[in-house]
């Protein structure tokens, strides 16, 4: 094992503070954003549930960024070494089961990134058909969604084989500018539709009894896991790559309200367009189906839907594209730097593997659902706990760590942080993991065992 890169060569870096937050709010932001948040804010309390996110963001999600940071930068290394450096022997599982979580999501996310690559050249090709449905049901599973799921691996991988600088720093720096112009440009575009009245009352209205709810706090806070992309070594990974000079304090707030902000944003385009076109029951049936059906049904039928259509497809598949690097990242650089090999060589291995796992969730789209409910929130749940006690309470040097290079104001902030860390971020993420777990189980039982 080397403590740096592939072939003993010095660690890299991300060249620019400005990239290091781009690409970390390229991570954050993606499919998460894009429909999930508004589609569980308007189910569970509307203008109610935006503030519990916010409070649940600040109260847990910054603190576990932190968390990440500081292992990841103090160590140096990908996960499952910097998680053994900073508590010793038994804590490497805890690195294994992040490179888990990240292979199995990845495998799943990729398959939905590629229904978008798809929606996003058809839109441009041919326009969107006006049976959204029909259409879903034919190109969501089968040897076309394997074939899109393949080409989105594939660009991915492209990318994080260039590296850190050249590669993912490079194409967050290019994308997510582009995605944040575009989804600004639609929501002032929706807001002239005759419906958007109508859809921000159904996104906002708040029912402030909703949030009291166990499940929909539970919800709350698995989404701001997914969304935040915290819980299994991605911000770890990426801070891994910084100087002692970055203020971490001060990067993490700016990556969680960004990451909010576009999903706030993306709930203003979404709605109106909805409402606009009167497909609100559409939008109650699943999640996924609600993007890839209700809004394309709504593109269909509007003037000016193909030229919007695309657009929105696009930005989608930039979010999706520069979290998926960030989900090969984490594999790739555990690679790397347990069996020392090169960049080119682990990202064939670590890619061309969760090519072959996600296969499955091409193939059907019950598997692709039950590995979103294990991996995709129970896994992380369980990770973001491991950390803060971890950082909370074993991890020595971590309060310094987060100290170098950030600002008195922040300095007083990390109190805070750490008291979180010990106090807040464990009971209410033991909570969240028995809800999580009990969704699991629930998932497991209606999608093969029911009847
Ligand atoms: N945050 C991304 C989204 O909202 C998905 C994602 C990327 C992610 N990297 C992650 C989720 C790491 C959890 C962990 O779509």
């Amino acid at each position: 094992m080397s403590s740096g890169g592939g072939d003993g060569a010095a660690r890299e870096s991300f060249g620019s503070s400005r990239g290091f937050i781009l690409a970390a709010v390229g991570s954050a932001v993606g499919l998460g954003n894009m429909w999930r948040f508004s589609y569980t804010a308007a189910e569970g309390g509307g203008a109610a549930f935006v503030f519990l996110y916010i409070a649940l963001t600040l109260l847990i999600g910054i603190p576990i960024m932190l968390a990440e940071m500081a292992a990841g930068r103090s160590g140096r290394l990908s996960p499952i070494g910097a998680l053994r450096k900073a508590g010793g022997k038994g804590w490497a599982p805890m690195g294994f089961l992040y490179v888990l979580s990240g292979l199995l999501i990845l495998s799943y996310y990729s398959v939905i990134a590629g229904w978008t690559v798809r929606y996003a050249i058809e839109a441009i090709v041919s326009g969107f058909p006006a049976d959204s449905g029909a259409h879903f049901t034919a190109i969501s599973t089968g040897p076309a969604a394997m074939g899109f799921h393949l080409l989105f691996m594939g660009l991915t991988m492209a990318i994080v084989m260039g590296g850190v600088e050249k590669g993912i720093e490079r194409a967050s720096t290019l994308m997510m500018p582009a995605l944040f112009v575009i989804l600004v440009g639609l929501a002032m575009w929706a807001f002239t539709l005759d419906g958007a009245g109508e859809g921000y009352a159904y996104y906002l209205t708040p029912t402030w009894g909703d949030i009291l709810d166990g499940p929909t706090f539970a919800a709350a806070a698995a989404q701001a896991f997914f969304s935040l992309s915290l819980g299994m070594g991605a911000m770890l990974t990426f801070a891994s790559y910084l100087g002692k000079d970055q203020n971490l304090p001060k990067e993490a707030t700016i990556i969680s309200f960004a990451d909010f902000g576009v999903a706030f944003i993306a709930g203003l385009v979404v709605f109106p367009i909805v409402f606009a076109l009167g497909l609100q029951n559409d939008v109650s049936e699943s999640t996924v189906g609600a993007l890839f059906i209700a809004l394309p049904g709504a593109f269909s039928e509007m003037g000016a839907g193909r030229l919007v259509g695309s657009l929105f497809f696009i930005a989608l598949l930039v979010g999706a594209l520069t979290s998926a690097i960030s989900l090969l990242e984490v594999v790739v650089s555990s690679v790397i730097d347990e069996f020392d090999i090169t960049r080119k060589k682990a990202t064939l291995y670590a890619g061309g593997l969760i090519a072959t796992l996600g296969l499955a969730s091409a193939y059907d789209t019950n598997i692709l659902g039950v590995i979103d409910a294990i991996a995709g929130e129970l896994f992380l749940v369980i990770g973001g706990l491991g950390l803060a006690i971890l950082v909370g309470y074993r991890m020595k040097g971590a309060r310094e760590e987060l100290e170098m290079g950030t600002t008195p104001f922040f300095k007083v902030g990390l109190d805070v942080v750490f008291f979180f860390l010990r106090y807040v971020v464990p009971p209410i993420v033991i909570f969240v993991i028995y809800d999580r777990l009990m969704n699991v189980i629930n998932v497991v039982q209606t999608t093969w065992f029911a009847g």
